[in-house]
């Protein structure tokens, strides 16, 4: 959701800028910016991918700069909207990621004293809000606006008054800062800097840093002083990179077999996580967005199935405006990024309503993470693709250890029967890797089912989740309309949408709903529509009255989301490739939603 970059130092901003905005570009992309400080400032900005900006770059120099690329909330994408934005002096220019709520009132209040504006923007009335308090420190020109500001912000501000200057600010909205030798570095994530440093400082809410080419400064909006030690990260620039794959989404889907692994690592022998249930919680509520609800979802099942707890799943934005019973559930938050307003603010609102909360999230040091009461890492690694798969099979896989736990301390599983399941976890990787080899098969079929305009996906039980999580992906990768219904309600009214133009990918692994999803499939072909079957390796009868099969291995039940979501994905990213979508970059979508 639009992301920022500075750097200050002694080399040439405007490459280091360029190279780190691209790695950032997941986060946005409807069009991109930079400025300058040199002998003046100088900002060019454009419509667009950040390849279009750096085609019409003159040569700019200058060793003090910010870049932006944006993925539009207020004002459409267009030159005119693209950050950095700048005042009427034209010396002061700042870039932001996420929404100035209030801008209405200080953009009325600025036009009244004269200031021009250029843009449809929220952060332009911030800049001329900055420019109104100005004396020649930008620190406390922006200390002062941001008093004023309410909303979300991750700000970059420069002005041509102080070269080598930057100046950031966050509040919800994510900011990192990189610390090298002779010069520091400011992003909105991590990818951005791992080129130049593996020192990071996370700037928390409501905090300001002052960037020069020696140091880095915080302080708080009250204008105190901040302490805090750079971290080590550990992941590097090759995590960054595609590695021979043409796209980012397709290394990650590849990748889920090691992911999964290390998500297992030091975990799985004594099931060391803490889920809390030795606390005595009677209930859980799982609460995320997109693909982490549908991790959510299957969750569901996981839970009360191994674990034997009563669960529901809730999406965050519906979860935070719910007016929910008195009872006090166990609340796990699922998040990729940590950094996903909604979940935010429904993991606030559990807490506001006393309840415990428990974190799984891929990002060491995200708000979540630091936010709730106890955080379990998935360890997918990085995730550039803004479609998630590794994340999504390793939010399963953390699921699993925690009903695994939480049945052991509640005493509803047996020692037994847990090393029973710790060996079928064990063999996810194997599983998952044996639907990657298929890749060149799911290929094929992906090109069979290249036209479709519809598609609908169905399963039962816990499948049922993973049918939303094969739509979601096919949805926003291919620009293929697809829908998914728990297979036996397709009788209750959608069965009217279908027709020989309407393929159908029916999930029918070998599962005590096995019998019941062959009847559901029967109701389909019945209509004409061609069926696509996800079924358990060795099942010679599915053969018979489906148009296609894409085999996956056979495991129990409740262990079958990973290998069936993972030949989900491949379909999608096969299917998105054969139309010459942009797979890693799908219109109007960004990385990790930090508007509401
Ligand atoms: C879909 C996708 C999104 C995210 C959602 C939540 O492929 O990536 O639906 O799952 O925006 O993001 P996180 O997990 O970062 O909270």
């Amino acid at each position: 959701m639009c992301g920022i970059v500075g750097y200050t130092g002694q080399r040439k901003a405007l490459p280091i800028l360029l190279d780190s905005l691209k790695r950032l570009e997941y986060r946005g992309y409807d069009s991109a910016g930079v400025a300058i400080v040199g002998s003046e400032l100088k900002v060019v900005k454009d419509k667009g991918f950040i390849a279009n900006l750096e085609a019409q770059l003159p040569a700019i120099e200058g060793t003090t700069g910010l870049a932006h690329t944006r993925w539009a909330t207020h004002g459409a994408p267009s030159k005119v909207n693209a950050h950095p934005h700048v005042d009427c002096s034209g010396r002061l220019a700042i870039a932001h990621n996420g929404i100035i709520e209030n801008f209405m009132e200080i953009r009325e209040r600025m036009e009244k004293e004269g200031h021009v504006f250029a843009s449809q923007t929220d952060t332009e009335s911030l800049v001329h809000l900055v420019e109104s308090y100005y004396d020649g420190n930008l620190e406390t020109a922006v200390r002062s606006a941001l008093r004023e500001v309410r909303g979300s912000f991750a700000i970059a501000a420069v002005h041509a008054d102080e070269p080598g200057r930057i100046v950031g600010a966050r509040n919800e909205s994510p900011l990192v800062i990189g610390v090298g030798p002779d010069e520091n570095f400011l992003a909105s994530d991590v990818p951005a800097l791992l080129k130049h440093t593996d020192k990071v400082l996370y700037i928390l809410d409501k905090e300001i840093v002052v960037l020069t080419a020696s140091g880095v400064a915080i302080s708080d909006l009250e204008g105190r002083t901040v302490s805090r030690e750079p971290e080590r990260i550990t992941w590097t620039l090759e995590d960054a990179e595609k590695g021979g794959f043409e796209h980012f989404m397709l290394k990650e889907i590849f990748e889920q077999p090691a992911a999964i692994h290390e998500t297992l690592l030091g975990r799985i022998a004594n099931l060391d996580v803490n889920g809390f249930f030795a606390e005595g919680f009677t209930s859980v509520k799982l609460v995320a967005c997109g693909t982490s609800y549908h991790a959510a979802l299957v969750g569901k099942y996981i839970l009360e199935e191994i674990a034997q707890i009563p669960a529901s799943a809730e999406l965050a934005s519906e979860y935070r405006y719910a007016h929910g019973p008195s009872e006090r559930p166990l609340v796990i938050l699922l998040s990729q990024s940590g950094e996903t307003a909604d979940t935010l603010g429904a993991m606030r609102e559990a807490k506001r309503r006393g309840c415990k909360t428990l974190g799984i999230c891929n990002v060491v040091g995200s708000s979540l993470a630091r936010e709730v009461d106890k955080t379990i890492y998935t360890r997918a690694g990085l995730e550039i693709g803004v479609a998630a798969t590794k994340t999504f099979v390793t939010q399963l896989v953390a699921l699993y250890l925690i009903a695994l736990r939480g049945g052991l301390d509640r005493g509803t599983l047996g020692y037994e029967e847990a090393d029973g399941l710790k060996d079928q976890l064990r063999s996810l990787p194997r599983a998952v890797q044996a639907v990657l080899n298929r890749s060149e098969e799911i290929e094929r079929l992906a090109e069979k089912y290249r036209d479709a305009k519809d598609m609908f996906y169905i399963g039962r039980h816990v499948n049922y989740p993973v049918a939303m999580e094969g739509a979601l992906k096919l949805k926003e990768i291919s620009y293929v309309h697809a829908e998914a219904y728990a297979a036996g309600e397709l009788k209750h009214g959608p069965l009217a949408l279908l027709t020989p133009a309407t393929p159908v990918v029916a999930i029918a692994v070998r599962d005590h709903t096995y019998e019941k999803m062959r009847s559901n499939i029967g109701e389909v072909v019945a209509r004409g529509s061609p069926v696509l079957a996800i079924a358990s390796e060795g099942d010679r009868e599915i053969v018979k009255f489906v148009d296609d099969v894409l085999a996956v291995p056979e495991l129990p039940g409740i262990f079958n989301p990973a290998p069936v979501t993972v030949a989900m994905q491949l379909f999608a990213y096969h299917l998105a490739r054969t139309r010459q979508c942009p797979i890693d970059k799908p219109r109007n979508l960004a990385k990790s939603v930090t508007v509401e």
